[in-house]
Order: C-alpha cells, then sequence, then structure tokens
C-alpha cells in the first residue's frame, strides 16, 4: 500500500505535540504533553532540552500506537520559534537549558546596541527588531556566560539551533544539523533577502559560523529518523516555524491574506508575497516559507501575552478552574465602564517593543469584580489584535495592498464564541474560523505532504481550507473607538509615556 499518512510534531511554548495526519489532511490521531517551565530569575524563561526531545518522542509513538508504520509516507515538524539551544555534536547532549523566546535576560545588551545605533541595520538586514524575543542575543549570552563554551564552539564541536534542529539531530540520531528558511529567519543571524546567514551579524553578535545549522527550503527532504525510533527509518519532509505553518494551515498564499493565532501569545501574519517587505510600523518581516529555491514573505505583528492572560487567571488570581471557564465568568460582567488589563508580564511585542513595561489593571472600581477582570483580560488580546491590524494597514497602504478584509483565526483561545465575536467588535473585521483549528500542526502537514507528493501546489492546499464560523463585527464604530483609546491610554501609563 502507498504510504499516505503523515506524523506531524508540534513542539510549542508550553506543550509537545502529535498528530497523525490523513492524505486529505485531516487530523486522525493526536497527543500533547505538557511542557514544564523553568524561571531562573526575574524575566529568565527555560525549557529543559531533554524533556522537550523525550516527550516528543512519547508522543510519536503515542499517536503511531497501532499505526503499520509502513503507511507514514513522512515527518513534519513545526515548533515554538527563536528558542535557543546549543549542544554538543559529540554526545548529543545540551550544554545548558533551551533559553525560551519570553525570555528577557538580554535586555540590557539589546539597549546597548540601541544606544550604540545598530538597530536601524540589524532590522535592514533580517526584518527584525532589535529585541531580546530573537534568537541571537541569547547564544551570545551562552556564549560569554558558560565556561569553556566559546573555545568548544570555535572547534566545531557544538551546534546552535531552535528547537526544529534540536529535533532534526536527535530524530536522525546526530546526522542532520539543519533548519527551514522560516526558523532561520526569527534568528537575527539570517539575511532576509538572501537567506543565508549574515557574515556582518555573525561577527556583530560574535558567533562561530560552525556551530549553524544548515537553513533548507520547508518542504523537502531534511532527512531520515534513525530506524530504532519507531520500527523504520521514516523520512522528515517538512519543517516551519509555528506561526509560518499556522498561516500555511490557514491557507494564507496571497498578498493580504491574514491570519492571527491565539496561543501563549498572539502572532498575526500578513502574507506579502516574493519581495522582502519593510514595516514602517514596528512590525516584524519574516520568510513566510521557501519552497524549491523560491521564498515568499510575510509581515508578522507578535504579542508575548494572550492565552497565558487565561492561565494567569486560573493559575496565580484563581478566578477561574479551568481555561473553558472565562467566557462565562467574562459574560457576567457589568458595565465596569473604563476598566483596562494591559498584560505586559514579559513586557510588550509589537509594535511598542517595550522589554521593561510590565503588567497593570486600570481602572477598578467598587463594582469591579472577577467577571469584569476576565472581560478585561480578553479584551486586551483583543485590543493588542487591533494595534497589529492597525500597523500592518498602514504598512500595506504603504506598498499600496488594500487592507485586511477579514481575519482567519486559530488556537486554543478561538474555541471561545465569545471571544471569537468580541474580537470581531473590538478590531471592526469579520473574524472567520475555520474547521480544523490545528492549523499549525496541518501547514507542517501541508509541508510534509507537499514533498510526499500527496498534495500538489499551494492552490490544492487552499482549496482544502473550509470555514466552520463566521463572526461579524456589531459593536458601532464610535464605541469601538472610544473603547480602543481607553486602551491606548491605559498602555501609556504602564509604560511611563
Ligand atoms: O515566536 C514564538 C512562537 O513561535 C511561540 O508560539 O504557539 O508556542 O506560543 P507558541
Amino acid at each position: 500500500m502507498d504510504p499516505r499518512i503523515l506524523l506531524i510534531i508540534d513542539q510549542g511554548t508550553t506543550s509537545t505535540r502529535a498528530v497523525i495526519f490523513d492524505a486529505a489532511g485531516m487530523p486522525q490521531a493526536f497527543h500533547a504533553i505538557d511542557l514544564g517551565q523553568i524561571y531562573p530569575a526575574n524575566g529568565w524563561v527555560e525549557h529543559d532540552p531533554e524533556e522537550i526531545w523525550s516527550a516528543t518522542l512519547a508522543c510519536c509513538r503515542e499517536v503511531l500506537r497501532g499505526v503499520d508504520v509502513s503507511t507514514v509516507a513522512g515527518l513534519g515538524i513545526t515548533n515554538q520559534r527563536e528558542t535557543t539551544l546549543v549542544w554538543d555534536r559529540r554526545t548529543g547532549k545540551a550544554v545548558h537549558n533551551a533559553i525560551v523566546w519570553q525570555d528577557r535576560r538580554t535586555s540590557e545588551r539589546c539597549r546597548a546596541l540601541h544606544s550604540a545605533g545598530i538597530g536601524g541595520e540589524i532590522t535592514a538586514r533580517t526584518g527584525l527588531l532589535l529585541d531580546p524575543y530573537f534568537s541571537a542575543t541569547k547564544l551570545e549570552w551562552l556564549l560569554e556566560t558558560l565556561p569553556g563554551v566559546r573555545s568548544e564552539a570555535e572547534q566545531g564541536h557544538l551546534a546552535f539551533g531552535t528547537v526544529d534542529s534540536w529535533l532534526l539531530w536527535k530524530l536522525t540520531g546526530g546526522k542532520v544539523h539543519a533548519t527551514d528558511a522560516t526558523n532561520a529567519s526569527r534568528t537575527m543571524l539570517l539575511n532576509l533577502k538572501s537567506l543565508a546567514w549574515d557574515q556582518d551579524l555573525l561577527m556583530l553578535f560574535n558567533i562561530p559560523r560552525a556551530m549553524l545549522p544548515e537553513v533548507c527550503d520547508s518542504a523537502g527532504l531534511f532527512g531520515w529518523t534513525a530506524p530504532d525510533l519507531f520500527g523504520r527509518a521514516l523520512p522528515i519532509l517538512g519543517v516551519a516555524g509555528d506561526q509560518q505553518a499556522a498561516a500555511i494551515g490557514q491557507a494564507c498564499f496571497n498578498p493580504g491574506d491574514v491570519k492571527s493565532t491565539y496561543g501563549t501569545g498572539c502572532f498575526a501574519l500578513v502574507h506579502t508575497g516574493p519581495v522582502p517587505p519593510v514595516s514602517q510600523n514596528r512590525l516584524l518581516a519574516t520568510c513566510a516559507s521557501r519552497l524549491h529555491g523560491k521564498p515568499q514573505y510575510a509581515i508578522e505583528g507578535s504579542i508575548f501575552v494572550a492565552g497565558a492572560v487565561v492561565q494567569w487567571l486560573r493559575d496565580s488570581l484563581g478566578i477561574i478552574g479551568q481555561a473553558g471557564e472565562i467566557e462565562a465568568l467574562a459574560q457576567k460582567a457589568g458595565d465596569a465602564d473604563g476598566l483596562y488589563f494591559v498584560p505586559a508580564f514579559t513586557g510588550l511585542g509589537a509594535p511598542y517593543w517595550d522589554p521593561d513595561a510590565r503588567g497593570a489593571i486600570l481602572g477598578l472600581t467598587r463594582d469591579a469584580g472577577a467577571a469584569e477582570i476576565a472581560r478585561a483580560a480578553l479584551d486586551a488580546v483583543c485590543f493588542e489584535t487591533r494595534d497589529l491590524l492597525e500597523a500592518m494597514a498602514k504598512d500595506m497602504a504603504s506598498v499600496r495592498m488594500g487592507a485586511p478584509k477579514a481575519l482567519k483565526v486559530d488556537g486554543g483561545m478561538v474555541r471561545n464564541d465569545w471571544f471569537c465575536q468580541r474580537l470581531a467588535d473590538l478590531t471592526g473585521l469579520p473574524v472567520e474560523r475555520p474547521q480544523v483549528t490545528e492549523t499549525t500542526a496541518m501547514g507542517a502537514a501541508y509541508l510534509a505532504g507537499l514533498a510526499a507528493g500527496i498534495f500538489q501546489d499551494t492552490a490544492d492546499i487552499a482549496g482544502r481550507w473550509k470555514l466552520e464560523r463566521r463572526f461579524e463585527p456589531t459593536l458601532p464604530e464610535a464605541c469601538r473607538d472610544v473603547l480602543y483609546q481607553g486602551w491606548s491610554a491605559a498602555v501609556a501609563r504602564v509604560r511611563g509615556v
């Protein structure tokens, strides 16, 4: 029988998942394991690389249980981006915990580079804004801080990678050290135009070239899994960063197509086409995919806290027992006009890029309680999305592209109908929820399936996207704008602006 199913790994910030997709691109089996979060100091966030690997293996084995492995056409990987690992090529052991994208330990270094006037040059080369979010300063920190690491790296003994590279290395038994162009474009070491490592940036951050993975297309043969892992060597056929994968899963292939994913953070991407875009409005330019050597690009707005605010209400404030309870609680909210929650737990991402901002609940009155705080938390995610959409619309207008007409959404939070309606109301854009909201894994399945010949091309993939529900904005524009002005004022207060 023709191998026709695809095994997809989705290694995210808070959990690791494996999903089996059939040849129609539909999910058939799923397993997830939560990932431990390590907070060694204020603003620092780490993951245990061995835990990432063992959970990946366990999830894959679980979804393959009872499956004839000879029916697997290939594997795809999608992953939390920017998170930085260094490991020893001789032992396959990481030299330190993974430094997670949310980690702010290099804020000071970024500030110094800003003061030295280097920010503009970095943006011109990488499309990114100089911020601790990206891998470059995290890798520099590992090289500068850990004894012996620099000299080992210079001798070629150490490898650097984002989570995709780490998993490729482990899955292939140390045979492949590679990444794809979408993940590489988040390191702040890649030249966005050539999609090659930028020699000047390697010099600036003092990164030995021997540590870097090979940059590959997002679909194609990356290597084979070690035969003992799954009983048979399986080809690894697709790799992409999770937000780019979600954009592929949402069939955002035409300039102007926008998706927004609500996981730990919120990441909105607008597809812009084959030429690297330049954001004039403090968004990021990023590689959306590279297929057959041809890149496609996107403008991205990254918000660090979305679903994480719901977790905070559950774990720190204890006003909900489970994430799903927030919808019912928020609906009970009374007026409490003027109550705003700015969830800047780890600073503010786009379009503010303020690593030092911290969260606040503003405008508390005697009639505000748990329900009003819950609603303000969900509203914050909607207002943050509007911040991104406004910046995107300006960027798109400057290159004569029309403003976004609808917002395709996915991620855990969009199961919440109330949130989706509120998002439409507060952004003024229709919100479209697809039938399959596992779009991140689905995007990786499409990439692997393209390489396996299961899917023909992006038109074939686009034809598979199915709308589940469309939420139309109902709030009068004047109300929407007044609420948004209140949000902007609240953000200004947490920033001390
Ligand atoms: O850039 C960070 C992003 O890739 C993390 O995504 O889904 O793990 O929160 P997620």
